[in-house]
Parts: C-alpha cells; structure tokens; sequence
C-alpha cells in the first residue's frame, strides 16, 4: 500500500499568456499547496490552438508532470512527439491508429499514478463511449495502482457529472475540463472519487476562454468563422484544484484555486 498523496491539477493553460500565467503564479501556488504530482490540460498551449514539442518541454521545465488535451490537440507537426512521449496524453476514446496515448502509468518517487483522458460526444465529435473505455482502462490500471486520476474533456455538464457518478469509487478524481469556466461544483462523491465538472483555465483574466474578447464577440454576431488571437494584456490567472488522496485511491480533499497577478 502506498501512502498518502498529493496533487494539483491545473486548467487548460491558453497560448503565451496561459505558460507566462504558470511561470509567474506556480511558485506562488506551491507556497500554498504541495503537489506530490502537477498536470495541467495543455491543449491550447501554443498559440491558443494545439502543443508543440518546444513548449511542451518549457511546461515540464516549470515542474508539470503530466500534460493532458483534448480536441485542440491534433496538429500534424506534433503528432511524432505524441507518439514517442509518455508524458503528453490525448483523450482515450479516439480510433486505435490516432497518434499517442489516453492514458498513462507515470512513476515520480516510488509512487505510480494512473492518469486517464477522455472526451465527451455531447456538442463534439461522434467519437468512441467514453464511459466504456473509460471503465475499460480502470480496470486495467487499477491492477497497478489505486492511484488514478480522470481528465474529462467536455461541453456537457450533464455528460460530465454522469462518467463521475458511473466511476464514482473506481478512480480518485475526475477532473472537468473544456469549458475554461471555472464551476463551483466541486466535492466527494458518494463512493469516494473527488469531482469537478470543470477546472477553469490558466490566461488572461480580461478574455474570453484565454481569446480576445472583439474577437470572439464578432464572431457570435455575424457567425463567420475566423481566426483568433490569445490576449496578451492585462492581468493573468491560474485556476486548478488541489486534491489529496488517501492509501486507498479515495479522495480525502478537493479544494478548487484561483490565483490571479
Ligand atoms: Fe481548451
Ligand atoms: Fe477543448
């Protein structure tokens, strides 16, 4: 039996202001929280849209474990990074042949942890049930470690708070993200897995989900699809949760942050 353990667990970080967010808030969160273990969704890292292998390493090089995704991930030039790295997951439920893992065994001081990513269906792609892999890849990693942390990417509350009822007791955390709004949701569920319908993000303050707000307003007002940019000005944010989790792989606490420069 393993002891005790720690863990941050951070938003989807947003393009140069989201990593400049982590450089300068993380030793601060760390002066309030220890992590035994940090991840942080990382989808939009570059430029707002996707990872790089360069910035993947800038994030590691900050003290981040393990990266999770989601949908943003699919950029071809970092497909062979994904393939070769096992500490960069995409969600889980996408065809056998796309590039990279779900899911992950990391070992940081004699402690392994179960880390799974997955993406919901609801308002996104027809993709594979991600309750049943979800259960599927429980099951497995469960021989190995009580310890196991769930990365759920998705729009729908309602789809979120149903794979955290229906592997309630079988995984530590399940973690919301997607939506870059913070929900004040968070709790222990019945059987003992710690919930969040969603982390929130780390960037600008002033945005909209990390964009520029004219932007994104001008699009919902003509509904043409254009391109946009990450802000960069104003003031920045992290937002995350911090969770402990006892010998056992049950939740002992989950305390959502907020840190903002
Ligand atoms: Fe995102
Ligand atoms: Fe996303």
């Amino acid at each position: 039996m393993q002891n005790k353990i720690k863990i941050i667990f951070l938003g989807d970080i947003v393009g140069s202001s989201g990593r400049k967010a982590l450089k300068i808030l993380l030793p601060q969160l760390l002066k309030i929280y220890q992590g035994d273990f940090i991840i942080a969704n990382a989808e939009n890292a570059a430029g707002g849209y996707g990872l790089t292998e360069s910035i993947a390493e800038e994030l590691f090089s900050y003290g981040l474990d393990i990266l999770t995704s989601g949908n943003h991930i699919w950029k071809k030039e970092f497909f062979p990074y994904l393939q070769k790295t096992e500490r960069v997951l995409r969600p889980a439920n996408y065809g056998e042949g796309a590039p990279g893992k779900g899911w992950t065994i990391y070992t940081k001081n004699n402690i392994k942890l179960g880390v799974i990513n997955l993406e919901g269906r609801i308002f996104m792609k027809a993709l594979e049930n991600p309750l049943l892999i979800g259960i599927k890849l429980v099951e497995k990693i469960s021989k190995e470690t009580p310890f196991i942390i769930v990365d759920f990417h998705a729009e729908a509350t309602s789809e979120k708070l149903a794979l955290g009822y229906f592997l309630d007791g079988l995984v530590s955390a399940i973690i919301g993200t997607h939506t870059h709004v913070q929900t004040s949701d968070e709790g222990i569920l019945p059987k003992g897995t710690a919930y969040i319908t969603d982390v929130g993000m780390c960037g600008a303050v002033e945005s909209i989900l990390g964009m520029k707000i004219d932007q994104v307003v001008e699009m919902y007002i003509n509904m043409v699809p254009r391109k946009l940019e990450v802000e960069k000005n104003g003031k920045l944010k992290i937002e995350g949760v911090f969770l402990e989790i006892k010998e056992d792989g049950k939740a002992n606490l989950i305390e959502k942050f907020r840190l903002i420069t």
